[in-house]
Order: C-alpha cells, then structure tokens, then sequence
C-alpha cells in the first residue's frame, strides 16, 4: 500500500476543474434547478483496516445524480464517505437516505446555509428515510466536512465512520495556483479501539452509569489517518498542499515536523489566512481544520520526513476527581498515547516546481474588524455541575432558545467563553467551542493566573487564532472572546462543544437568528 498517492484520493478532479461557469449566489428557491445534486446514503459495510478480519462500520457512499462527476471522489480501504469537491455560487441539493437501523442526519460542518439545510437533530430521517437539503454555497474557499448529527448518538454514529471532507474552492483561491491534483494530500485524523476480531470498542465502560470516560470523551488506543492505517506516501521534490481535519471524538493532537522545520500554516477552519504563518507545531481539537504547505524541493531522493503526533498533556483533557476519585485506579488514567508519525513522506521522484507562497493570500472583509457601537459581549460559562456539562448554566432541549441566545441576522456580537469560572468543582477541562452557521473571528484568550499554566503552555504556540474559525479549543481557566457576524439566513442553529461525547450528553444548545427588522 506504499504506492504514490495514498493520502489523495482516487478519481478526484484537479482543482479548477469546475471553473466553468458560476451561477450568481442568489437565494436558492424552491422549484430551482441544481446545479449539482447528489445522492447520499449512511449505511453499515466492513473495511479492512486491520490485518485479518474486516472491521464492521458505517459509512457514506455517494452518487453524482447532476453536475460534473469530479464532484465526488471515494477513497480506497477506508470508511471515510467521499470528498465532496463545491464551488462558491453553485446550488446543491443532496438526497440523504438513511440506510441505518437508527435515526441519523447530515451537517455540513463549517457551512452557512439555510436553518432547514444545517443538519439540525429536530430534522432527523428515520431508518429507511430521506431528508433533502438545498443550499446555495456561500463560504469561501476552504476545508470543511460532514457528520451525523443525532442528538445523544453523534459520538458512536462519527465513531463507526461517519464523516467525509467537504472542499469549496472560490475564484480567489484558484488564483493563487496552490499545488493541486496528485499535489494535495489530506489527512484525517481519528483514533479508534478495536477488539481482539477487529471490531471498534467504544466506550467499554459504556454500562457504567456516568464514567469517567464520558465525562472525559473518547480516546482511542490507535491512531487512523483518512480512514485506515496511517501509510507512507510516495513524494516528489515539489511543494504540497496538505488539508488537516481532526475528526476525532475527543482527542486533540499536536503535530509537527520530524526534522524540526517549522509548519507553514496557510488556511484554517473558513479557508485561507491573510498571510501564510509558521508555527514550530499544530494544535488541532475535533472538528479544527488546517491547511499547510509542505515543501520537499531542497529534499534528497530516498529521504523521509514525517507528520507527528507529538505528546499532549492529560490534565486538560482527562476528567480528574481530585481528592474524591483516590483509591480508583481509572481516575489517574492517562489519554492512551498515540505519539508517532501521522503520515510518512518518502522524496521518490525529482520534479520541478517554480511555485512560489505569495505572502498575501486574501484580504479579510469587514467583518474582521470590530465596530465602534458594539454591545458588550454576552459571556457563555463553560460549566460542570450535576454532573452535566452546562453552556451558559444549560443543557440541550431540542427547540430551546433563551432570550440571550437570540440574535438578529447580519448583526456582529462578541461571545466570550468562560472556562475559568471557581464553579465546577475544579472540574476545567479543554472544550473545543463550535458554532454552526458562520465562521468567527478570535479577539482574545484571557488566562486566569496560574490555572493550567505549565499545561497551555505545552499547546498554545499551535493555536490557530489568527484565522476564520468555526471551532475554538477553550483551554481550563481561560476566557476566549470570539467575533461574529451572524447569517443573513433566520433560523434555528446549534452551537455546542466538539468534544462529540460533551456534545451527547448535552452541552450544546440553539441560538435563533431572527430577520433585520425593516429600516
Ligand atoms: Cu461538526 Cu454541530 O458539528
Ligand atoms: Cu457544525
Ligand atoms: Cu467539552
């Protein structure tokens, strides 16, 4: 399997292949013709991820029923459901079947589309049915994805394989020419346990009422890179585009070079930074994504490098009962470490390239900046009480919306996290923050002295605040103020912690987007 190209896909256009001609990016009505229109189906199926038996799973299998076929692309040996390749301006309609023995439901993770396309858990398909989405596509260029959203079943239905990329490519972005076709690579990281047959364990301890490990979320014993093995891929001396997603449950990685070259950052959750960064390593929590180049010119042929995960701190992530928990041997438990390498990229073959990084790579619009009259910002507690994990002192109710989760469509507003708070029984851990809808701005992270300290400082350097976020990875005793400006669509919207088990057990809630009342 160590053939050039395993971390591509088979049968995926190059970019700009779909340059053609782009619809204008007008309300998408009911009797519109699509542009595209795909067929989507979740339904369990075996893959061989591990020597011997094949591992039973779920997955998405799709079929380009309008449009260009380079639309959708399937991965070999993996559980992943196809990449699924959009411009901007196009209108999208997706038939979902679900094929499944539970209810179940698409979210296009990252997308601002219209409250009835979002994937929300009140829309669920029942085994057997279909649900159909239409949306116009109005993000950028970017790495997005999708996955199920049951509400108290999005862990286990993500965790049996559920999930597949979602690639949006704007005119901007083919402008800057970045390394395409057999030149971009992805990398989807998910950890998993399996049984002595090759069967995905989650959650063994699932029969006890409340353990730690849900209170924690779910860490797998070993690390998945795009839906199987992690491999070694086949590389010319030329740059690379690489697309990062943290598909994982609960985990979070820190990845870096093997050689110690610094990661060259160009896109985060909504698509391209300004200005291409270097950071001495990635932090990705679940649901983050990330883009970087990596470039093998100045590399000898034979020679290897190496994506790695490197070690994180437990503190932050692994529930820990303090003085109560003593004496129970799970509560000291560590994350299973999966240190090593994430891909392998061994130099094959001596190419040219002359493609140069622009040190600008887009403007941001005005919805970066901050206005002048801007309410105070509305502050959501980060909490663990009764055993629940609370948002603003609340769990999940299907259609509950409190008066402070109201806003007006198009309006900017300030959200500040609050995981400091002295509430919780010292109960803090990271909390990955995602708000559907719309890709926000981080203004700030505000740490309370001393909490965590030696901890956040082993991941901060490989936050990627400097870009269009939809997820925020909320470290233990700090404040994180995000900038948003909401949907011009009116609805009913999720946000909620991408910790998939956090979010099971109720730590999301609705916030509705009212229309503009008329000038
Ligand atoms: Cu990927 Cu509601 O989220
Ligand atoms: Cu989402
Ligand atoms: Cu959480």
């Amino acid at each position: 399997m160590n053939r050039r190209g395993f971390l591509g896909v088979v049968g995926a256009g190059a970019a700009g292949v779909l340059a053609g001609c782009w619809p204008d990016a007008r309300a998408f009505q009911a009797g519109d013709a699509p542009d595209v229109e795909l067929a989507l189906t979740a339904r369990s199926g075996l893959c061989p991820l591990l020597p011997g038996a094949q591992t039973p799973v779920w997955q998405y299998s799709g079929r380009v029923l309008k449009g260009p076929r380079e639309v959708l692309s399937t991965w070999p040996g993996s559980y992943l459901g196809p990449v699924l390749r959009l411009n901007k301006g196009q209108r999208v309609r997706v038939h979902f079947t679900n094929a499944l023995a539970e209810p179940s439901i698409v979210h296009w993770h990252g997308l601002d589309v219209p409250d009835t396309a979002d994937g929300h858990p009140r829309f669920m398909a029942q085994p057997g049915g279909q649900y159909t989405y239409d949306f116009t596509v109005e993000n950028r260029a970017g790495s997005y994805w999708y996955h199920p959203h049951h509400h108290h079943r999005t862990g286990v239905q993500v965790y049996q394989g559920l999930a597949g990329l979602l690639l949006i490519s704007d005119a901007e972005e083919q402008r800057l020419n970045l390394p395409a076709g057999a030149r971009e690579l992805f990398c989807v990281l998910q950890d998993r346990t399996f049984d002595a047959g090759n069967r995905l364990v989650y959650h063994a301890d699932m029969g006890m009422a409340m353990g730690m490990g849900e209170m924690s979320g779910f860490f797998g014993t070993r690390l998945l890179v795009n839906g199987a093995l992690p491999k070694t891929t086949d590389v010319a001396t030329v740059p690379y585009r690489i697309r990062l997603l943290n598909g994982s449950n609960a985990r979070v990685y820190k990845l870096a070079w093997s050689d110690g070259v610094p990661v060259t950052l160009i896109a985060t959750d909504g698509g391209l930074l300004e200005r291409p960064l270097t950071k001495p390593y990635l932090v990705l929590a679940p649901g983050e994504r990330a883009e970087i180049i990596a470039d093998f010119r100045r590399m000898p042929l034979g020679a290897t490098r190496e994506l790695r995960s490197e070690p994180i701190p437990s503190g932050p992530f692994l529930m820990n009962m303090g003085g109560r928990g003593r004496g129970r041997g799970r509560m000291t438990q560590a994350i299973p470490d999966l240190t090593g390498a994430v891909a392998t990229f061994r130099v094959t073959a001596a190419e040219h390239s002359d493609f140069e990084l622009p040190d600008r790579l887009t403007t941001f619009t005005s919805d970066w900046q901050t206005d002048a009259a801007m309410p105070p910002a509305r502050v959501v507690g980060v909490d663990f009480m009764r055993m629940s994990w609370l948002l603003d002192g609340r769990v999940f109710g299907m259609t509950d919306v409190a008066a402070e989760e109201t806003v007006v469509a198009g309006t900017k507003a300030v959200w500040e996290f609050d995981n400091s708070g002295a509430s919780s029984m010292g109960m803090r851990l990271a909390h990955p923050l995602h708000l559907h809808g719309r890709q926000f701005r981080v203004l700030d992270r505000v740490r309370a002295p001393g909490v965590g300290a030696a901890d956040n400082d082993r991941l901060r350097d490989g936050f990627t605040d400097e870009g269009w976020k939809d997820t925020v990875l909320v470290m233990p005793g700090e404040r994180v103020r995000v900038l948003i400006r909401f949907s011009h669509h009116p609805g009913l919207y999720l946000y909620h912690c991408h910790n998939l088990e956090h979010e099971d057990m109720g730590m999301m809630r609705n916030y509705r987007i009212i229309p503009r009342p008329p000038i």
